[in-house]
């Protein structure tokens, strides 16, 4: 059982009096060593990172001042080699730096942005993924890396929502750990390791009305039971960093927030994960209004458990003035230096501080093959009418058509600093390879906000003459990732226009949307064959549409976020309340209901008279070439106890259709009553099962009492007893298949 107390001052107290339990590690001594030697302003140094600087010589005059500890979005080895021997060789005490860099989905071959990679359910493809982003940056002489993103994120207007792993608590913490795994291995002082930064710590994914930086308002309960998990997940894979929020929660901007880094992260959690602000959070308070000056933006930042600034030079500034006046005790810069140190001590950087700059790794055949892998793993099967895919030997001719056939920058999607186009694999190139099918080609609009769609007449003609028409429209990269955020999600500019008139042609249609994000889609499936939704997937996203499209793979990528079917549904997600009036179903719609019908003809249900009540697809769905049918579901037991206990769940899977696939098997739980209203269903288990047609396998998984528990009525987090309902199935709206089970 956890106690939690939401208060800022239980964070500060706690530091300042005994400062923050911190596990021994085997180099604590050559750390107390080191900090006994520093003076105060070399360990204040330590604490301020600086984005690169063009000048070598301005950045090597403030590492020889002693005064910068980490320099990120510096990418060049050789350059990175300088750098780290002024601070090796030209300051007192030869302490190297920690140099970083935005590595978000690949370094230089790119994956699947996170969104897509969570479509998945892949835990050893997108440890893999991150395995190989790690290999090629530390490479370059980066050790240190800013993800994972694991902001819960349930709504799409959000540009962010591509960074992370969806809207599930339970498959964010999944994912996160490990990515974690892949980053950091098991042995940080490995060269090919990086650290790993879990962020934005906490709650940024649910900034109001998805627009960027805003407040986020998340009663205490939901952000314990759905933001900060993933968090902890992150912490107890390890994650070496932590980066603090730009939002704030009810008032409290997250880098002055010391509930967060000490009361949780540090004490609760047992983490001495080292914590980085987010880029000048700390004096972006001022605008918050949570600080009067640089000089209490120094204090709260210092006083709420933050051991580095990214660059808004407040530590650097006003650290050493607080110290004087005796505002803050040295113990509070201690424990932040140590930390740092430590993290360059585990790194191995004082042992090996430079990257052979002869041995630069990218697109070796592993990291192709790997990304491919997550790429065609990621992409979503959202309709299939008639079996249109995939596409058999009797298709001679395919008009590939839109923006997106063949852009090798926008397929990358946000983030992706590092990527080089000249190496992506664009859905034309991979066609053109396809033996015995001709393509025609068009991309009807310049790009995707084309407004003017002067191209679609010829594209729609020339579209004609084929067999097969596959469009592939979507968002250009700039349209989702941070500060990029839409109150409108349907597809921009006149890409709606084109899909309806090739639709009209009479050709079967497959329409492929490449995007950021969800967009509100319900036009186009409507008026497409197939759909294939791929989140923005990477230097190898065309050969894996291609092999997708043609065959030589199934899609089995699941949805990790629901698809509204509006936007005015948002901020719409399959693990909400029931609410005291849930819809029944029966519900008519504004276009049913007779004019002047009388207040309460509806009756008086939760849903919208135009939307209705349900999403465009729900949490989970995605299509394959085959079917599966689950059978037989069995639980070891119906009763668990309530600490240390678990039921085995099984249940039979059987591929009903002709080729080999994979199903990815999905659990939910839910909890009927309890002492606070609980969430419909929640996701519990998935498994990845692949089979042959025909073939059958009885699958298990486990449900662990401890993964029920939620914060009840009196803010303790712990497991309350009763009655539970369970379901296996292809996604959270499937309740063919249910059982119930008691917790005692
Ligand atoms: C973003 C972070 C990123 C940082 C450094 C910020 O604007 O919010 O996610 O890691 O910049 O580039």
């Amino acid at each position: 059982m956890k106690r939690l107390v939401y208060s800022l001052m239980a964070g500060v107290l706690m530091s300042a009096c005994a400062g923050s339990k911190m596990p021994e590690d085997k180099y604590d001594i050559r750390v107390d060593e080191l900090l006994q030697r520093m003076t105060l302003e070399e360990k204040i140094g330590q604490m301020n990172q600086l984005s690169a600087l063009e000048s070598l010589d301005a950045m090597s005059e403030e590492i020889r001042q002693g005064r910068v500890g980490s320099i990120f979005n510096e990418t060049d080895p050789h350059r990175i080699n300088t750098l780290q021997r002024v601070a090796r060789e030209e300051t007192r005490l030869g302490i190297p730096l920690l140099m970083a860099r935005d590595v978000i989905h690949g370094f230089r071959t790119i994956a699947p942005i996170p969104l897509g990679q969570a479509a998945s359910f892949d835990l050893e493809a997108v440890e893999a993924a991150a395995r190989v982003a790690a290999i090629e940056a530390s490479s370059a002489g980066i050790r240190w890396t800013f993800s994972p993103m694991i902001d819960i994120a349930r709504d799409a207007r959000w540009g962010r929502i591509a960074e992370g792993y969806g809207e599930d608590t339970y498959l964010t913490s999944m994912m996160g750990a490990a990515v974690v795994r892949g980053y950091q291995t098991d042995n940080l002082a490995d060269p090919t390791a990086i650290a790993a930064c879990a962020k934005h710590f906490a709650g940024y994914g649910a900034s109001e009305g998805g627009r960027d930086y805003n407040s986020a308002n998340i009663p205490i309960r939901q952000l314990h039971d759905v933001y900060l998990p993933p968090f902890e997940a992150a912490a107890k894979a390890g994650a070496a960093t932590f980066m603090t929020s730009f939002n704030d929660i009810d008032g409290i901007p997250s880098t002055a927030n010391g509930y967060l880094m000490r009361s949780l992260l540090h004490e609760e959690w047992g983490s001495d994960a080292m914590v980085v602000t987010d880029w000048s959070s700390a004096t972006e308070m001022l605008a918050h209004g949570n600080c009067r000056d640089t000089l209490d933006v120094a204090l709260q930042t210092i006083n709420a458990g933050v051991d580095m600034d990214m660059v808004s030079n407040a530590y650097i500034r006003y650290l050493p003035k607080l110290m004087k006046d005796g505002v803050i005790p040295e113990i509070l810069i201690n424990e932040a230096v140590r930390r740092i140190l430590k993290l360059k001590f585990d790194l191995g950087l004082f042992d090996n501080p430079y990257v052979d700059e002869s041995k630069l790794q990218a697109y070796t055949p592993e990291a192709l093959s790997a990304t491919l892998r997550i790429a065609t793993e990621s992409a979503v099967l959202l309709k299939n009418d008639n079996s249109l895919l995939p596409l058999g030997k009797e298709v001679k001719s395919v008009a590939l058509i839109g923006p997106l056939a063949d852009d090798t920058y926008e397929q990358f999607g946000t983030w992706a600093f590092d990527g080089e186009p000249e190496h992506t694999i664009t859905p034309l190139k991979a066609m053109l390879s396809v033996d015995g099918v001709k393509v025609i080609h068009d991309k009807a609009l310049t790009h995707c906000r084309d407004l003017k769609g002067d191209g679609i007449r010829q594209a729609v003609q020339r579209a004609k003459s084929a067999d097969v028409i596959v469009c592939v429209v979507g968002e250009e990269a700039i349209m989702s990732g941070e500060a990029h955020c839409l109150a409108d999600i349907n597809l921009y500019g006149k890409q709606k226009e084109l899909v309806a008139e090739l639709s009209k042609t009479g050709k079967p249609l497959v329409t492929v949307i490449m995007a950021g994000r969800p967009l509100t889609i319900a036009d186009e499936v409507e008026k497409s064959d197939a759909l294939l939704y791929m989140f923005h997937p990477g230097t190898m996203g065309g050969q894996a549409l291609v092999d997708l499209l043609f065959g030589k793979a199934v899609p089995s990528g699941k949805l990790p976020v629901t698809f509204p079917r509006m936007v005015g549904q948002i901020p719409i997600y399959y693990n909400h309340k029931n609410t005291g009036r849930p819809a029944e179903g029966n519900e008519l719609l504004i276009n049913q209901t007779p004019v002047r019908a009388a207040q309460t003809a509806l009756g008086c249900h939760s849903y919208w008279l135009d939307a209705g009540y349900g999403p465009l697809f729900p949490f989970g769905y995605g299509l394959s070439y085959t079917t599966f049918a689950y059978s037989d579901l069995k639980l070891d037991k119906d009763r668990m106890k309530l600490e240390n206990d678990s039921i085995e769940v099984s249940f039979t899977l059987t591929n009903t259709g002709n080729v080999e696939a994979t199903e990815i098997c999905q659990l939910y739980v839910r909890d009927l009553v309890g002492s606070v209203s609980r969430p419909v269903k929640e996701l519990k288990g998935f498994r990845r099962v692949t089979l042959k047609a025909g073939e059958s396998q009885r699958v298990s998984m486990k449900i662990f009492v401890e993964n029920l528990q939620f914060c009840g009525l009196d803010y303790y987090t712990y497991q309350e007893p009763g009655e539970f309902r369970l379901w296996v199935g292809c996604n959270s709206d499937d309740n063919r298949n249910e059982a119930t089970f008691y917790v005692d």
